[in-house]
């Protein structure tokens, strides 16, 4: 094929952080009009080629070749003036301006009187309705972003990197906090921008979604490239061996748990937001595993923070081990030793400026103290690096910055932290968002494992396969009520959506 076949070119590019060759050689090549997969595991370099492509990172060797020419990045706006737009994994908004605001931000329409400029905001209002019109959002273009929920976060980065008319598209992990609906809505924006000649480049770690999406994927390892095959000759299996270099063939482990007696219950829990979750009941059992399924706006997030001591709660009790509990705030859950592992790392959870070390020993550090109130430096080092072998994070060591890590290294460190606190009760929200399949193995192994020795597990995941994978027992929600709960081994995709989607 000539090169005028392609919009881009990604040719020869390595990169190499301090301990870490992210990029080693990888040539891909983009045609326009497509949708391009790309895939990895965590820690693979995707993110980092992404980021050499849109002018954040400058590679230190090799060439990327727009439309027939070179070109060379030297900060994102010059990449968005080129036609390249980016949906970052990590979602950076800014939460103290509206929505039109985040949109629009270094772009606003102005006008000018005399020799001075200002913004036309009604202008920016328009371009901004217009713009939700065509894509069919349904965001308030006026309300402050920290109001929103992620998803809809996540729906108005991928309105902004539209709004640009680039010619390609980098999309990471954009779906990661979507709704199965608004997944099928951005399939149809990106099936449509397909049709308009626009590429896109597409990560995820959701193979079903890559192989109703994607034209070609190109699979990466240890910051290689190992190939770029046509999606409509892939198989699940095929990828993943390429991902991981092996073949695995079993994608959850065998349960080995046994539910005992009931530890921990809800009863007539409701949240004190009118809006949010009414009349929530449930007991656990001892070593349980407890899923809870439901669509994005089930409000079980909300449920299990509320539980948490993160929010407060109108009505309704809380059980540990048959005595009433009050809990309210998080150091009063930890006390009743119950844990929480939040979905989004962001927000909640990542301390990006410390070390992996710091990060992973944060909830826990009494534990590390000695009589004296020394810290037990050697005990807390050990603990850290068995962590970061059992759950496989890729790190250059213990002291590096956790936001040097890939996304989905991130998250494990934070699984980690809450492991070493010890809980009876492990809470886990969405806990293998971005987590690669090699790794969510790993994870299943452990949280049965825990359940093994008697720990009891609630996890919310909007992963079918992975709540019929593991789970004991299935809630589920739907718009804040519990509409019903399943036999994790007997139910079936179906039933769990029937339930989820049981609006009265
Ligand atoms: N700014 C940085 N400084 C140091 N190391 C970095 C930096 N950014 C990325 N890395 C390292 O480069 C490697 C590739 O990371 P990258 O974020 O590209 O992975 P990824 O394929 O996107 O993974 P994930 O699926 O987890 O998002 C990792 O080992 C990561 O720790
Ligand atoms: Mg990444």
């Amino acid at each position: 094929m000539e090169n005028g076949n392609y919009v881009l070119q990604i040719q020869n590019l390595s990169k190499t952080f301090p301990g870490v060759k992210a990029l080693d050689d990888v040539s891909i090549t983009i045609k326009p009009g497509t949708v391009h997969a790309l895939m990895g595991e965590n820690g693979a370099g995707k993110s980092t080629l992404m980021k050499c492509l849109f002018g954040i990172y400058q590679p230190d060797e090799g060439q990327v070749i727009l439309d027939g020419k070179e070109v060379k990045f030297a900060n994102s706006r010059q990449a968005l003036k080129a036609g390249i737009s980016m949906i970052h994994q990590e979602l950076l908004p800014i939460p103290y301006r509206n929505v039109m605001e985040n949109l629009w931000l270094g772009r606003f329409p102005q006008f000018s009187v005399g020799p001075f400029k200002f913004v036309d905001y009604k202008k920016t209002l328009n371009d901004t309705e217009a713009l939700f019109r065509d894509l069919n959002m349904d965001i308030p273009p006026k309300v402050w972003v920290r109001e929103l929920s992620v998803s809809k976060v996540q729906s108005l980065e991928i309105a902004k990197a539209v709004s640009y008319k680039s010619k390609v598209i980098i999309m990471d992990e954009p779906t990661s906090s979507l709704t199965e609906h608004e997944v099928a809505h951005l399939f149809g924006i990106i099936r449509r921008l397909k049709s308009e000649g626009v590429a896109i480049i597409y990560i995820s770690h959701k193979i079903e979604e890559i192989l109703n999406i994607a034209d070609e994927v190109s699979i990466m390892r240890d910051g290689k490239h190992v190939g770029t095959y046509n999606a409509k000759e892939l198989t699940t299996d095929q990828i993943i061996k390429y991902m991981v270099g092996r073949d695995l063939t079993h994608r959850f482990p065998d349960k080995a748990n046994v539910p005992g007696d009931v530890v921990f219950s809800v009863k007539g829990l409701s949240s004190a937001k009118p809006s949010s979750f009414k009349n929530v009941s449930f007991d656990l059992r001892r070593g349980e595993i407890l899923g809870i399924g439901g669509l994005v706006g089930a409000q079980r997030t909300e449920l299990v923070e509320s539980i948490f001591g993160l929010r407060p709660v109108a009505e309704g009790e809380i059980l540990i081990g048959g005595k009433k509990a009050v809990i309210k705030s998080p150091p009063e859950a930890k006390a009743r030793r119950l844990a929480l592992v939040t979905e989004e790392r962001r927000v909640t959870g990542v301390i990006p400026m410390r070390s992996v070390k710091d990060n992973m020993l944060l909830a826990n550090l009494k534990k590390y103290v000695g009589p004296l109130g020394l810290i037990n430096e050697i005990q807390g080092e050990k603990d850290v690096q068995d962590n970061i072998k059992t759950l496989r994070v890729k790190t250059p060591g213990s002291k590096t910055f956790i936001r040097d890590l890939s996304g989905g290294n991130q998250q494990k460190v934070l699984f980690a932290r809450w492991l070493l606190t010890q809980p009876d009760i492990l809470i886990l929200d969405e806990p293998t968002r971005g987590i690669d399949v090699g790794t969510k193995y790993e994870i299943y192994s452990i949280i049965i494992d825990l359940a093994k020795q008697g720990k009891s597990i609630i996890m919310i995941s909007s992963e079918m396969p992975e709540l019929l994978g593991i789970s004991d027992r299935i809630m589920v929600m739907c718009a804040g009520k519990v509409t019903g709960f399943l036999d994790g081994q007997k139910t079936s995709q179906e039933e769990i959506m029937r339930l989820a989607a049981k609006f009265d």
